[in-house]
């Protein structure tokens, strides 16, 4: 699996190398035909995520973005090449060592080193559904995963190859600077309109924030998000044109097997 980029034919996909809730992969096929004629631009994504739309397109230069220190430190520490020595395995005994050790190199403020880089990998594997979750006092707290098989990769040069003109950045979305010809491709937690509390600490106020910024957007935009009234009546008060997809079905803790339906809101790109 190699990046190859070349101006002549789409590059070969990258294999995210997360588990990362609301992953966009199978979006991917849906921007791609609004990306090619476009792909001479950056791209930039404020909410990158798993980046399974970066390592879809594989863009040359990008801008990408997540308030998760974690995550951005591990695609910094792939962009160097990371290989992780440490050799990990897939029990519950060793996934709450790997656990405390993490949690350790938080306290000592070295969250931003390779060690932690690799661990917080193995933890992303390991533990339950590839959660991201710390408690109060900032310690990482998701446990075991019970996965049946897992096999981990120790060498990720070849992702070097990819990140090489890319951006890396950890900020709130309202610090981004973004220059007028970018395409920003931007997917921020779901609305979650039946609910009071605001995921991911994600409130309505945020979500109209990103919408309101993104409309002012000069260059190319898709906004995803859950298909939600309100989220369709804001995006297209700002002008945005609408496309509705049924996102793959997933099992949800109460048994619902309906697919839930998402909105691909477009500006500033042939219809
Ligand atoms: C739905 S996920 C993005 C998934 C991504 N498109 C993928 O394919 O994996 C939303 C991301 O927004 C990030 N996020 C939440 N609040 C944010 C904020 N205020 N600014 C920037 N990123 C934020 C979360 O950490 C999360 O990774």
């Amino acid at each position: 699996m190699k990046a190859v980029r070349d101006e002549t034919s789409a590059p070969e996909p990258v294999r995210p190398p997360l588990k990362w809730a609301g992953g966009k992969r199978w979006q991917v096929q849906h921007i791609e035909g609004f990306w090619r004629p476009e792909s001479h631009r950056r791209l930039v994504e404020p909410f990158a995520g798993g980046l399974a739309v970066a390592l879809g397109l594989l863009p040359k230069k990008a801008l990408l973005n997540d308030i998760n220190p974690h995550l951005v430190n591990f695609y910094r520490w792939l962009k160097k090449g990371l290989v992780i020595e440490e050799k990990f395995d897939h029990n519950e005994k060793a996934y709450y060592r790997a656990r405390k050790r993490f949690n350790e190199l938080l306290r000592q403020e070295k969250h931003d080193t390779a060690e932690a880089a690799g661990l917080f990998y193995y933890l992303n594997r390991t533990g339950y559904n590839g959660l991201c979750r710390f408690n109060r006092s900032g310690g990482f707290n998701v446990p075991f995963g019970r996965h049946p098989q897992l096999t981990y990769k120790a060498d990720f040069s070849e992702y070097a190859e990819a990140f090489k003109d890319w951006e890396l950045s950890n900020v709130h979305f309202s610090e981004l600077k973004l220059n007028d010809d970018d395409f920003v491709y931007a997917d921020p937690p779901y609305d979650v309109e039946f609910t009071k509390y605001s995921k991911d600490g994600f409130s309505w106020t945020d979500q109209l924030a990103a919408a309101e910024w993104l409309s002012r957007h000069k260059g190319p935009v898709i906004l995803s998000n859950q298909a939600t009234d309100r989220i369709l009546e804001e995006y297209k008060r700002l002008g945005f044109q609408l496309r509705t997809l049924d996102a793959p079905r997933k099992i949800s803790c109460t048994g619902d097997r309906s697919p839930a339906v998402e909105v691909l809101a477009i500006l500033n790109l042939p219809a």
